[in-house]
């Protein structure tokens, strides 16, 4: 089964799909760690310092990544794709992949948030870690992106009937339970036949 879990920054993604590759037995493919892996074992470049700013990198980087990504054999069976995709351009490159091998994406989940929650939330992680776009100044910027450039691919998964909009603002736990009500057909979702 492939799974998008789409949101604002912020919103509970990686916190959500942690949870969610146990319960799947797929796995977790986050577009942002394997940029953020990438970057730290290259150069300063232009292309992956956008991302300090909160602006997204190329298509092209983001949809070669996942590209390779998907040829790898634990993904033969699904994945869960966090952060992508996250333009339009990059959902149709994604449905392209997939329907080389026959599949589909089985359904995008929508995480939503409200803005001084997503805020605060990210604030508070940017005591913990050390992630250089958890500024003010940047998520405010990641936020105008993610209205500008990614909410038309939850429209494009609305259109093709996958789209299910789940509400983040509860406890991680009350948003894994009704993550889990939205995603259908789980008996066995990583077998070869379980779901598309
Ligand atoms: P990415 O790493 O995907 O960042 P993001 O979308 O901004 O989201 P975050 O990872 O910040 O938040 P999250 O939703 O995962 O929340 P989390 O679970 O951590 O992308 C980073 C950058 O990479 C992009 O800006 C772009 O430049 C580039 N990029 C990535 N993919 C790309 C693509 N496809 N194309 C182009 N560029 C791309 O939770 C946040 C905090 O809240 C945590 O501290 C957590 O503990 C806490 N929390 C979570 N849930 C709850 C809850 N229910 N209640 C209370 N606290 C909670
Ligand atoms: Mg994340």
């Amino acid at each position: 089964m492939f799974v998008v879990i789409m949101g604002p920054p912020g919103v509970g993604k990686g916190t959500q799909c942690k949870r969610l590759v146990q319960w799947l037995n797929i796995p977790h493919v986050s577009t942002g760690d394997m940029l953020r892996e990438a970057r730290k074992a290259l150069p300063p470049s232009d292309v992956l310092a956008r991302m300090d700013g909160g602006n997204l990198v190329a298509d092209e980087v983001a949809i070669d990544l996942v590209r390779r990504r998907l040829e790898l054999p634990d993904c033969h069976r699904g994945c869960l794709l966090d952060g992508f995709p996250r333009t339009t351009a990059q959902a149709e490159a994604l449905d392209e992949m997939l329907a080389e091998r026959g599949r589909q994406v089985a359904v995008a989940v929508k995480l939503d948030g409200d803005d001084d929650q997503l805020i605060q939330r990210m604030l508070s992680r940017a005591t913990k870690e050390n992630r250089p776009d958890d500024t003010v100044e940047t998520l405010a910027r990641r936020m105008e992106v993610y209205r500008q450039q990614t909410l038309p691919v939850a429209q494009y998964y609305q259109r093709q009937g996958v789209l299910r909009s789940v509400n983040a603002g509860g406890t991680p736990d009350e948003v894994f339970v009704a993550i889990q009500a939205a995603i259908p057909d789980v008996d066995s979702p990583g077998e070869p036949n379980g779901g598309t």
